[in-house]
């Protein structure tokens, strides 16, 4: 399925940048073989993760809480060793690694975009800018020990080269250590028809059993999976080296799960694609027909999903007013590709729309616990996951 000519999903810019924008067709493709739900076209990663990435992990309060979460559960469940040694992929403002390193364990965060590194740093994590691949594995493993837990969130599906992550995961993994990552889900994208998870950083959404056949082949085995609610519906996912450790019931249940719900069959996606078309049919409809009657339409949270929603839609700045978004590197520059200007958080409050799209839907709860005001002022939410509808 193509979703048509699409900018950098957080390419962020100024107009004078117009000139230089960068476009590639975002087209979706899933393997008959091994399952696998990937982008087809693959931008270089360096014009997504550089040293002006645009995503700081700390920009969500639940995001944090849910990162210290995510940290005392592998602490609970696999960090069995004595001294043990833990290793994020992809660590960002170091808002995961925080949890490890308050007690007192020893970390490392590989982060390849330069001002989010800087970030982690800042708050007392250990760092180094890179890339993960087999060759920075070596190099870890020649300064420090194997790893007893390598974890990741949100990242892994970034990795074009998936067989360069497991190499690397198989160079650093200690006998026991364990391979944690979480992403958002397959199975919950086909379910909520959730399609703006599709764009350039998502290289792949990942299925318990499209991981299962990619690691596989580098000798690492699914040992227990759990879901997720981050990110609009996620999946964690850990494995460990062959027979090191038995796998726990919830991986045979949730590939048959996959199964069944017809993650393997074209006809799955056939059904998604008509779901896309009709949902952005409904969206562009609602909203042309709310800027027709003159109501105030503006957008909540610049989100990277929002960019392929806007551009996939045809949605600009004569349809959304602007976007707020609390992130200051997005502040007072416009969306990729359709040029809706980014405004402070203050812009919305300062001035409710009548109408706001709620593209940061994943944090709902967050944002609607925090914007009654809004609705009691008589603004209302667009929503557009899983069906395109005003509350
Ligand atoms: P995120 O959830 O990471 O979505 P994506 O992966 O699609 O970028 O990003 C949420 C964005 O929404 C981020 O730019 C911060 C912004 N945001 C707000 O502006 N206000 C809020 O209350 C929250 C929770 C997020």
């Amino acid at each position: 399925m193509s979703f048509g000519r699409m900018p950098i999903a957080n390419a962020f810019l100024k107009p004078c940048q117009f000139g230089d924008e960068y476009f590639y067709e975002l087209a979706t493709a899933s393997c008959g073989s091994c399952g696998t739900f990937q982008i087809i076209d693959q931008p270089d990663p360096g014009k997504m993760f550089h040293e002006a990435y645009a995503f700081f992990t700390r920009t969500s309060k639940r995001m944090v809480a849910h990162f210290a979460d995510y940290a005392g559960w592998v602490q609970r469940e696999f960090l069995d060793a004595a001294d043990p040694f833990v290793v994020e992929i992809g660590c960002n403002d170091g808002a995961m690694l925080e949890n490890f390193a308050k007690r007192g364990i020893r970390h490392l965060g590989i982060e390849p975009s330069a001002n989010v590194a800087a970030e982690a740093a800042r708050h007392g994590i250990r760092t180094t800018v890179s890339f993960f691949n087999s060759q920075t594995a070596r190099q870890i493993r020649a300064h420090d020990e194997p790893a007893d837990a390598i974890v990741a969130a949100n990242v892994i599906c970034h990795i074009p080269d998936l067989n360069e992550v497991a190499r690397g995961v198989s160079e650093l993994l200690a006998d026991r250590g364990v391979f944690v990552f979480e992403e958002p889900y397959l199975g919950a994208m086909i379910e909520k028809g959730s399609y703006d998870q599709i764009y350039d950083e998502h290289v792949f959404i990942f299925s318990a059993g499209s991981v299962q056949n990619a690691f596989r082949r580098h000798g690492l085995d699914l040992i227990d999976v759990l879901p997720q609610a981050t990110h609009g519906g996620s999946m964690r996912y850990v494995l460990a080296k062959q027979g090191a450790r038995d796998a726990r019931p919830a991986v045979a249940e949730a590939v048959a799960r996959e199964v069944q719900q017809g993650l393997g069959r074209p006809e799955t996606y056939e059904t998604f694609r008509s779901r896309c078309e009709s949902s952005r049919d409904a969206l562009v409809d609602l909203i042309r027909k709310l800027r027709a009657e003159g109501r105030r339409v503006a957008g909540y949270g610049a989100t990277s999903k929002s960019t392929t929603v806007l551009n996939y839609c045809g949605l600009g700045p004569q349809d959304i007013e602007f976007i707020s978004d609390t992130t200051p590197v997005k502040q007072n520059k416009v969306t990729p590709g359709t040029h809706i200007p980014v405004l402070p958080y203050e812009a919305f409050v300062e001035r409710y729309p009548d109408y706001a799209v709620l593209f940061a839907w994943n944090h709902e709860a967050e944002i609607l616990a925090k914007e009654e005001k809004f609705a009691a002022a008589g603004g209302r939410w667009i929503k557009f996951v899983p069906e395109v509808i005003v509350t």
